[in-house]
């Protein structure tokens, strides 16, 4: 893919910063949002730490959207509703990528919680009529994307309306080495890979491992 600009809304943390690292490593520009710029550039540096070559730059998300091609939803459900609503003029049509899994995490028990819209993507969609929104990543474990030396082994399942996009995302994915790209299907389908994310979270907790998750069944192998 010819190289984009590629924006994390929240990309301060660990999620963020695993993916920008990532796509940075693949030749492609990153912006780090942050709701304070001065946590944005230390987000940079945390990259150009483990990347060299990395183009990236750090701002506040508002500017930060405003200067992508591809833009990245990777904050807790919890501010969700709030940062999509007040960001949705400078996204304006562009591709969205929520990365977002709604969950509660309470007396060592984790849940997904309901989300009246369906799910965290049906959500995104809802307030950013004009973008084409993907729902992906879930299922992408932060600290082993910040082993940018290693692959990443596991299936990103994209879901989303707008083919386009899809096919964008689906090709990003697989940029990032060991990682294969599997087609989810339309939007509504978001909710089961949100909510997915309990299975594994539990599985992380019962194996003490960072699980991804793998199909089986279906040709095709992640580069190398
Ligand atoms: N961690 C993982 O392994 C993983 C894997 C797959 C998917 N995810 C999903 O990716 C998302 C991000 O995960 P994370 O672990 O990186 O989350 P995080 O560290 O809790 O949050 C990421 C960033 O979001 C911003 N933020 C926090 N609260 C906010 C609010 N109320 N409103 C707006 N921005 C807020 C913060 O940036 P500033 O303070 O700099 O603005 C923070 O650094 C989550 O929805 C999670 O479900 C996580």
């Amino acid at each position: 893919m010819s190289a984009k600009v590629i924006v994390f809304i929240g990309g301060t943390g660990p999620e963020g910063l695993g993916l920008a690292a990532r796509f940075a490593a693949a030749g492609h520009e990153i912006v780090i949002g942050s709701r304070s710029p001065e946590r944005a550039q230390q987000a940079v540096e945390k990259i150009r730490a483990r990347v060299l070559e990395a183009r990236a730059t750090g701002m506040v998300n508002e500017e930060a959207v405003r200067r992508g091609d591809i833009v990245f939803v990777t904050i807790p459900f919890a501010g969700h509703r709030d940062t999509l609503e007040a960001l949705a003029p400078a996204i304006g049509a562009k591709i969205v990528v929520d990365v977002v899994s709604p969950l509660a995490f309470e007396g060592g028990k984790i849940t997904a919680i309901a989300v009246p819209e369906g799910s965290a993507a049906e959500q995104a969609q809802a307030l950013l009529p004009q973008a084409q929104v993907v729902a992906g990543f879930h299922h992408l474990d932060a600290s082993r994307l910040m082993r940018v030396e290693r692959p990443v082994e596991g299936d990103v399942i994209v879901c989303g309306d707008h083919r386009v996009a899809r096919e964008t995302v689906m090709a990003l994915a697989e940029e990032i080495v060991g990682v294969r790209a599997l087609d989810g299907g339309p939007l509504a389908n978001s909710r089961y890979l949100e909510e997915f994310t309990v299975v594994l979270l539990n599985l992380n907790k019962t194996y003490k491992v960072h699980s991804s998750l793998k199909i089986a069944g279906i040709p095709g192998r992640a580069k190398r």
